[in-house]
């Protein structure tokens, strides 16, 4: 194998974990997380076997949209710390093995960033060009909101110049007017200050969306195609650290993702998150059918080489349902959030992995071995490695930002200030610290803790998963998905039950005479018969991880 390639772009077979670092360790007592707390807990990351960590947004921000909202692109936030403290935290990761990355916000800032407060002031204003505004009346727009519970239309009236500006999220996050050249300086000048204090790429919120901005001022523009500017964003990157990554936000159907890899072996995006193999993933599950997952892994369309999907069950936001039909949603909702309260804007699931699947450990199993067995790069979301549950009763997307449990002492461990003053409330209930925790899973070598640390380690030591060739096995179960991976003349073969019948499947592989099966999750060797023919046996919500042995090989396992 040409094992060399797999750290040259490191990020086909990393293992990412999101976090929010206002809810993940609070080191000084105040009640909100901060990064010297995350550097404390950098070493509990590398335990697990995290080789990326993706910030949520940590710069100045009025936290209307959980610091999605930022008044400042230079700036670190300072509830949570100082331009000191990230440089620390970016050097204690790197000496665990960690690489980090952080939200890029450049689609809209907060109104109160003193861009948009001096461009509101005159039409003249030097920094009017530097938003989207129009002068007449829009239309209808509320079609096109992202929060609808919300916001009835995409433009809002600026009272003082009597115009409207645009925002696609809340009307508290005007959109920026990626057109003028002066926006894009400032957003190469963020990127590479980030860089220089030592990021290694960004998590790029809202991609199609400024995207969508760029053709809206054609005198100022310098190109036609609005791709042109991710095209130089990659390029902008690549010369100031090669290393680094764009993980974009790009929820669309596979095909129109093409077009933001981009051509000549990838000149875009480095990364996208799968949100079409999420969603029938979720279908999958609920119809205890592979059938959708299959369908959209074998729909997705081959990507350039020096590209890759980002995986994942369950991040910060909604679990959006909003690329399936209304009745395949229907049925997710039924099967994982029956209840209004479980979910919302009409298309998703404000509740975490564990909870829709009635907290049976099977299926919890099933579901992450599922998602590190994908083709593709496996995102983490803070608290999933632990079986975390929501708190249904805070608002909106807020149910899965709760604490991060650590122990099963007060406030789950996460701080030491009166319940009162924690930025979010721990959950409680069975899914709380008492039950749910980091401290006790650690020791328990049977919790899912342990389980998911397996995982990731068996992952990262299988490139084949990250970078191989995915065929799905013919066999004669619906409710079973068998896969293969294959790269540089290794298979990886992986096996997902979703029905709780136990089953054999018979499978046909082409492999040459002699060859075994060795059990990547558990002790096991199956020969393989001569004409390719094996019978693998499943549990109910059974998962299994096989790799080829071919005769006379030299792999350790
Ligand atoms: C992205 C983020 C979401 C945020 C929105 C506006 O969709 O994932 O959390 O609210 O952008 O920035």
């Amino acid at each position: 194998m040409r094992m060399t390639q797999t750290s040259d772009l490191w990020w086909k077979n990393a293992v990412i974990y999101c976090l929010d670092i206002e809810t993940f360790f609070d080191a000084d007592g105040d009640g909100v997380g901060d990064i010297a707390g995350l550097t404390e807990r950098i070493d509990y990351l590398a335990q697990l076997g995290v080789t990326c960590l993706w910030l949520m947004p940590f710069y100045p921000t009025p936290d209307r949209d959980d610091g999605y909202d930022v008044t400042d692109y230079y700036g670190v936030d300072p509830r949570l710390g100082t331009h000191g403290d990230v440089v620390e935290l970016i050097r204690t990761a790197k000496d665990r093995g960690m690489r980090v990355i952080a939200d890029l916000l450049i689609n809209h800032t907060s109104n109160e960033h003193p861009w948009f407060q001096a461009a509101r002031t005159s039409t003249d204003n030097p920094y009017r060009d530097y938003y989207v505004w129009r002068s007449d009346p829009p239309p209808d727009t509320s079609d096109q909101v992202v929060f609808p519970d919300k916001e009835d239309s995409i433009w809002e009236l600026d009272e003082r110049t009597g115009e409207w500006y645009l925002h696609h999220f809340y009307a508290h996050q005007p959109d920026l007017n990626i057109a003028n050249p002066k926006v894009r300086d400032e957003i190469w000048k963020t990127i590479g200050f980030w860089l220089q204090l030592g990021l290694d790429g960004f998590r790029v919120d809202a991609v199609p969306y400024f995207l969508s901005d760029v053709g809206l001022d054609p005198d100022e523009q310098e190109v036609d195609d609005p791709h042109t500017y991710l095209r130089q964003m990659r390029a902008f990157l690549g010369r100031r650290h090669g290393d680094a990554i764009l993980l974009g936000e790009v929820n669309l159907p596979h095909e129109e993702q093409l077009k933001y890899f981009g051509d000549n072996g990838g000149d875009q995006l480095h990364m996208m998150f799968d949100f079409i193999a999420m969603q029938k993933a979720y279908l999958s599950l609920a119809r205890e059918d592979a059938g959708p997952l299959v369908e959209a892994l074998t729909q997705r369309p081959a990507i350039p080489h020096d590209c890759q999907w980002a995986t994942f069950l369950r991040n910060h936001d909604e679990l959006t349902l909003d690329k399936l039909t209304d009745d395949e949603r229907a049925e997710v909702f039924a099967a994982f959030g029956p209840e209004e309260r479980m979910q919302v804007y009409g298309r998703g699931l404000k509740r975490r992995v564990p909870t829709m699947l009635d907290g049976d450990p099977r299926r919890i199993r099933m579901a992450y071995s599922l998602l590190f067995s994908l083709p593709g790069t496996p995102t983490l979301y803070y608290g999933e490695e632990l079986g975390m549950g929501e708190d249904l009763a805070a608002e909106g997307r807020m149910a899965v930002r709760t604490p991060m449990q650590w122990s099963d002492g007060e406030n789950g461990g996460f701080s030491t200030a009166p319940p009162d003053r924690l930025v979010g409330k721990v959950v409680d209930g069975g899914y709380g610290p008492q039950h749910v925790n980091a401290a006790a899973q650690m020791r328990d070598p049977d919790s899912l803790w342990n389980f998911m640390r397996t995982l990731v380690l068996t992952y990262r030591a299988c490139p084949e998963l990250g970078w191989g060739e995915l065929t799905v096995l013919d066999q004669p179960r619906a409710h079973v998905l068998a896969h293969q991976l294959s790269w540089e003349g290794s298979t990886v073969v992986a096996l997902h039950n979703f029905s709780a019948e136990p089953v054999t499947v018979p499978l046909r592989l082409d492999v040459p005479p002699d060859s075994a099966l060795v059990d990547l999750l558990r002790d096991g060797t199956t020969d393989i018969g001569p004409d390719g023919e094996v019978d693998v046996p499943l549990e109910g919500y059974g998962h299994r991880w096989l790799r080829v042995r071919r005769d006379g090989e030299r792999r350790l396992v």
